[in-house]
């Protein structure tokens, strides 16, 4: 889709469609003159009571302007919209846009007082690349693609078109993100194998200058990580651990470290799990699929920080050579773990993943895996689970959940949890039993976390959908780049001071 940004008065627009915003029922004085132009057809359609009082609510009309029919979407925002408002005003117009039958669109957005202007032009940019997206590369004859390839934004004041601009592209960056994320969990896990991802990962660095590293077996046998391997071994495709690194910050400056699950389709292993929904264990990959959509998006907006991305990346299957329940095996960190439950090996790919993420000398790692069924239990599909061994960093992260949308949620981390994991045999067990099971799980990756700031965002309930909605979300990408853009923007203010 094309994006354009110019000041053209809403009554000279040209496109097929024209979009419009209201924040209650009366007519903004910003369209008196479209209005004129057709011939009173947009306060009839308000008139008419076709819109309601309530953020996303749409009316459309085809409304004769001069010789020609314009289609008319009018959303509403609501009388004192927040960013929430915007959002579902975003959605609603970018879906009623895309059911239309132009392939050009304006947008002359007239907002209330406070409404920062590149907010919603955000939001819709992303909203129309977001619904723009569809998954239809295994279909014989897939639905035809929406018309739309061109939308203006345009505004009544010129000193805001910059920030228009800024608003459209970060739009775009962050759908464009959450669509990568999306398409590499859809896809089927007999595409999508370790080695498709880590050739991704390659793809994507060439297209953003990013350098990128992908490590075989008998480089991760040298670097001891004995856990990865142990759950790789039972599989026949062969296990990668990528990385992927950003160098838009300073020489130097300390690099935030994305570590993402990459298991690209989880059995259970010998601890097979029920047949029943076990196509959607494709998905276990989307922590690898979010550090590749987020580290897209941050070099698409320069972000001025050094990011690191890390993906372990294997299957985990039932084979004569694969874990068995009881299995010893060693971490990259001399950590002993006993394999209780070969279905818990999440957390045997991240420990030794995490491990070497401190080489970069992190200023911050977060992990992102879609690690246990517990969270959904928790959590349930609204809010991903969040840890972290820093309050402050919670907070920041929390701060861009709610800001985004993105939901999270803070669970405890507390030492009475680590009991659990006790082992007679080894250093600790990879299950703490049914109590808590989300959290025993970021209790163990809290073990191979302690010398660096790090949070963990547990989103078995967010990375999907299942049901007639199946497919992937695009979470948590919105939640990271906005974490990642304010860090930017401090580093910016610290920068003025
Ligand atoms: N990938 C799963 C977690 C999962 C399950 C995510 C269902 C989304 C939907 C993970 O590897 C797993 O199997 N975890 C086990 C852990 C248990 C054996 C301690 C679980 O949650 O059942
Ligand atoms: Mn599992
Ligand atoms: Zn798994």
């Amino acid at each position: 889709m094309e994006f354009s940004i110019n000041s053209i008065a809403p009554e000279k627009a040209t496109g097929d469609s024209l979009v419009l915003t209201v924040s209650g029922t009366t007519l903004p004085a910003a369209y008196s003159r479209l209005d004129a132009s057709l011939a009173g057809g947009l306060g009839a359609l308000l008139a008419a009571g076709e819109l309601a009082a309530k953020a996303g609510s749409v009316a459309t009309g085809l409304l004769a302007q001069g010789g020609r029919l314009l289609r008319i979407v009018v959303v509403q925002l609501g009388e004192t919209p927040d960013l929430a408002a915007l959002r579902q005003a975003a959605t609603a117009a970018a879906r009623a846009l895309l059911a239309a039958k132009g392939a050009s669109a304006d947008v002359v957005a007239a907002l209330p007082k406070g409404v920062p202007p590149d907010a919603f032009v955000a939001a819709l940019a992303q909203a129309l690349v977001f619904e723009s997206y569809r998954f239809d590369d295994f279909k014989s004859s897939p639905d035809p693609r929406a018309a739309l390839a061109r939308v203006n934004f345009s505004t009544g004041k010129k000193a805001d078109i910059p920030a228009l601009e800024a608003g459209v592209a970060r739009g775009r960056a962050i759908g464009e993100g959450m669509n990568l994320t999306r398409q590499l969990g859809n896809l089927p896990g007999n595409v999508c194998t370790p080695t498709f991802l880590a050739n991704e990962a390659v793809k994507l660095g060439k297209a953003h200058k990013l350098k990128v590293q992908v490590l075989d077996t008998p480089e991760l046998e040298a670097l001891g990580m004995g856990s990865f391997l142990s759950v790789a071994k039972g599989s026949t495709e062969a296990p990668k651990l990528v990385v992927l690194e950003y160098k838009g910050g300073k020489k130097g400056a300390k690099p935030v470290v994305l570590v993402g699950k990459g298991i690209t389709f989880d059995s259970g292993g010998i601890s097979l799990k029920p047949g029943e929904g076990m196509d959607e264990m494709k998905y276990d990959m989307c922590g690898a699929a979010t550090v590749l959509g987020t580290l897209q998006t941050a070099a698409q907006l320069a972000l001025p920080l050094n990011i690191v991305g890390i993906i372990p990346t294997c299957e985990n299957m039932p084979a004569g050579n694969a874990n068995k329940p009881g299995d010893i095996v060693k971490s990259m960190a001399g950590l002993t773990i006993e394999v209780l439950n070969t279905d818990a090996e999440g957390r045997l790919i991240l420990c030794d993943a995490l491990t070497y993420a401190a080489r970069f000398e992190p200023e911050t790692v977060i992990d992102i895996a879609t690690l246990t069924g517990a969270c959904i239990i928790a959590l349930g599909h609204v809010a991903t689970g969040l840890y972290a061994n820093d309050d402050a960093l919670a907070d920041e992260l929390l701060a861009s959940a709610d800001g985004t949308g993105d939901k999270a949620w803070r669970l405890p981390l507390w030492d009475d949890y680590q009991e659990q994991l006790k082992s007679n045999f080894a250093d600790m067990g990879n299950i703490g039993g049914r109590p808590a099971g989300s959290v025993t799980a970021a209790c163990f990756l809290s073990r191979f976390t302690k010398d660096y700031r790090w949070a963990h965002l547990d989103i078995a309930g967010t990375a999907w959908k299942s049901g007639a909605a199946k497919g992937a979300t695009g979470r948590p990408v919105p939640l990271l780049v906005d974490f990642l853009s304010s860090r930017a923007a401090q580093l910016g203010r610290k920068d003025k001071k």
